[in-house]
């Protein structure tokens, strides 16, 4: 549904198919989720590093930047964060489109928003990787010093403190960053992408 009635989808010349054959891989969301200090954006671009050096076509859209341009208009009621992950989703989509591999590093708190981007696009093409860390080892790593703030009730809405976060019921992949090292983090995804034939 569009907010205006006329406006028209227009077919591109070029396919996602044909992009696809062009970069030699497939296309894909790659959708890492988890707390404030998981290692989501750290985890997303070591895999980003390991797959551009195998001569994948790759970009990271993380929170934090994001936040400065597209969506910085949104804060972190639920309704802005649903917003978020949906804008998000759609660009991420585009990116699925123009033949990218799409490495998303939100909080994305709420199941029914991450499962609305899985729909976005077809089956197989979003893999939910879940930064499994516990809230605890968040806080001590506590990289920004706003778990420290939202504490002391300096920050609303703060995830895993004032606002919830849904755990993944099925995500194609779980990594437990407070148990296991990064570089065995990032063998797991690229074997799992292996797998799935999205890279060779
Ligand atoms: S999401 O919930 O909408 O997916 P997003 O990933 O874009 O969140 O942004 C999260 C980042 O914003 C965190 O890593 C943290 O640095 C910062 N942040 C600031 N305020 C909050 C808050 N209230 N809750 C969670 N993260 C916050």
């Amino acid at each position: 549904m569009t907010a205006s009635k006329n406006i028209v989808w227009h077919d591109a010349s070029i396919t996602r198919k044909e992009r696809e054959e062009q970069n030699g891989h497939r296309s894909a969301i790659l959708w890492f989720t988890g707390l404030s200090g998981a290692g989501k954006s750290t985890l997303a671009n070591a895999v980003e590093d390991a797959l551009h050096n195998m001569g994948t076509r790759t970009y990271v859209l993380d929170g934090d930047n994001i936040r400065h341009g597209l969506c910085k208009d949104m804060g972190f009621s639920d309704a802005d964060r649903k917003e978020n992950i949906r804008r998000i989703g759609e660009v991420s989509k585009l990116f699925v489109d123009a033949g990218t591999v799409a490495l998303t590093a939100f909080i994305s708190p709420f199941r029914s928003d991450r499962d609305a981007v899985r729909d976005l696009v077809p089956e197989g093409d979003f893999i939910e990787i879940y930064c499994k860390c516990s809230l605890d080892v968040c806080e001590e790593r506590d990289p920004k010093g706003l778990y420290k703030k939202a504490r002391a009730g300096e920050i609303p809405e703060f995830t895993g403190i004032s606002s919830p976060y849904e755990e993944p019921l099925n995500p194609e992949i779980t990594v437990e960053t407070d148990k296991q090292s990064l570089g065995d983090s990032v063998a797991q995804v690229i074997d799992a992408l292996r797998a799935r034939n999205i890279v060779k």
